[in-house]
C-alpha cells in the first residue's frame, strides 16, 4: 500500500443529501490527507425507482446503471474533489451490510441524513440507522436541507 492509507468511506445513492455527504467527505479527506471511497450499493428496488419502472436490463446492465449513477454523483461534486484521491465502488446487495463491510477499518463512514426514500426507501429500510448501529468505525450523518439555502451542516445540533 503506497500513498495515503487513510480512507473515508461515503455512501452515495444519487440523492441530494448523499451528494451533501459526498462533499463533506471530500472536504474532510482534504483536511485529514485521506482518500475517499464513494460507494453505491444497488439493489433491484432502488434501481427500479431510478428508472420509474422495473428496468428491462440484465445483471450487467443494472451494474452499469449503478456505475453511471456514481459517475454522475462524482461529476456533480467535481468542484469539491480537487486534490483528493477518489475511488468508486459499486456493490450489489443490502446497502447497510455492504456499506458497513466496505467501511471496516476506515477512518469514517459518511452518510446523508436522508436518501432516495419513497417506495424503495421503505423496502430497504433506513440505511443510515442500520449503519449507525453496526459500523465498526465512527459514523458521520451529514444533515441536509434544514437551513435556508438547502446547504448542509454536519453534526447532531446546528445553531
Ligand atoms: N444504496 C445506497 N448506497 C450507498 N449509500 C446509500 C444507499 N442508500 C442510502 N445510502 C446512504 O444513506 C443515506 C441515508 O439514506 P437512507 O437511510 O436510505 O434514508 P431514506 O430513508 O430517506 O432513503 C444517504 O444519504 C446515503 O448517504
Ligand atoms: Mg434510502
Amino acid at each position: 500500500m503506497d500513498g495515503t492509507s487513510k480512507t473515508i468511506v461515503v455512501g452515495v445513492d444519487g440523492s441530494e443529501p448523499s451528494l451533501a455527504a459526498l462533499r463533506w467527505a471530500l472536504d474532510e479527506a482534504r483536511l485529514r490527507e485521506a482518500r475517499v471511497v464513494a460507494v453505491y450499493v444497488w439493489l433491484f428496488p432502488s434501481l427500479a425507482a431510478r428508472h420509474g419502472e422495473i428496468p428491462p436490463l440484465g445483471f450487467e446492465g443494472l451494474r452499469r446503471s449503478a456505475e453511471e449513477l456514481l459517475d454522475e454523483a462524482l461529476e456533480a461534486v467535481a468542484d469539491s474533489a480537487e486534490g483528493v484521491e477518489v475511488e468508486r465502488v459499486v456493490a450489489e446487495g443490502a446497502p447497510p451490510e455492504r456499506l458497513v463491510a466496505v467501511a471496516d477499518g476506515a477512518e469514517l463512514l459518511v452518510l446523508g441524513s436522508r436518501g432516495l426514500g419513497g417506495f424503495a426507501g421503505l423496502l430497504l429500510g433506513s440505511v443510515s440507522q442500520q449503519c449507525a448501529h453496526h459500523a465498526r468505525c465512527p459514523v458521520v450523518i451529514v444533515h441536509y436541507g434544514e437551513r435556508s439555502g438547502g446547504g448542509a451542516s454536519a453534526g447532531g445540533s446546528s445553531a
